[in-house]
């Protein structure tokens, strides 16, 4: 799953997580458009580029020096002005004061050290009225076992929401077909949330 640049070449192109599209659809309905969302541990760019097509200005954070090389081609010309990319990790990821904070499948992967730090600066860059979206990663998840990463029970998910009312938890557990490339246990959250 490390292997970050086999990952970006195999969903490029993918659509946009669920998540992101339900909560620009939230902003959508109350009339908001074209804010500035912060997309952490952006990937190769599925939500960023439905962020700027959306007419959004866009910060994509991530860690892999390979993401944006994967992001930059596939941005045209005329959105490039709206959109600012950062290689930076977890740990000294600053978060801009922000209409939305995005992070798909991003979580997880933040050591447990450095999380609670990550969140914080996460819940006070959102201004109230704006949005958080992304997922949490259950404890019974297979990589919860793996060191350094980040797995969440849902109360402890819900106690770090406690500063938002949540519009959306889809919970999702389920087994590969054993016949996948490295078949796992998923459990996962999906999460849309307001903040206060
Ligand atoms: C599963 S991918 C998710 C990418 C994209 N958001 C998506 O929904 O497909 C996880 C991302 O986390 C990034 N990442 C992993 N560890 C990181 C770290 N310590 N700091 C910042 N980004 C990290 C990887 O480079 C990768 O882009």
């Amino acid at each position: 799953m490390e292997d970050w640049p086999g990952y970006f070449g195999a969903v490029l192109g993918k659509e946009a997580r669920e998540t992101l599209v339900q909560a620009l659809d939230l902003f959508t309905h109350e009339g908001f458009s074209g804010g500035l969302a912060v997309d952490i541990a952006a990937g190769e760019g599925r939500d960023t580029l439905e962020l700027l097509k959306r007419g959004w200005k866009v910060v994509a954070t991530d860690g892999s020096p390979d993401a944006f090389s994967y992001l930059w081609p596939r941005v045209p010309e005329a959105w490039t002005p709206r959109l600012t990319t950062v290689e930076v990790n977890f740990a000294e990821m600053e978060i801009l004061p922000c209409d939305l904070v995005n992070a798909s499948f991003a979580l997880p992967f933040c050591e447990p050290k450095h999380f609670q730090g990550l969140w914080d600066r996460i819940v006070a860059a959102i201004r109230p009225g704006g949005r958080f979206a992304g997922q949490f990663f259950g404890k019974r998840d297979s990589w919860a076992s793996i060191p350094n990463r980040t797995h969440h029970s849902r109360e402890e998910m819900l106690e770090l929401l406690k500063g938002f009312y949540v519009e959306m938890i889809r919970e999702e557990e389920r087994d590969d077909a054993p016949d996948a490339r490295n078949p796992k246990h998923w459990q996962l959250f999906h999460v849309v949330a307001r903040k206060f």
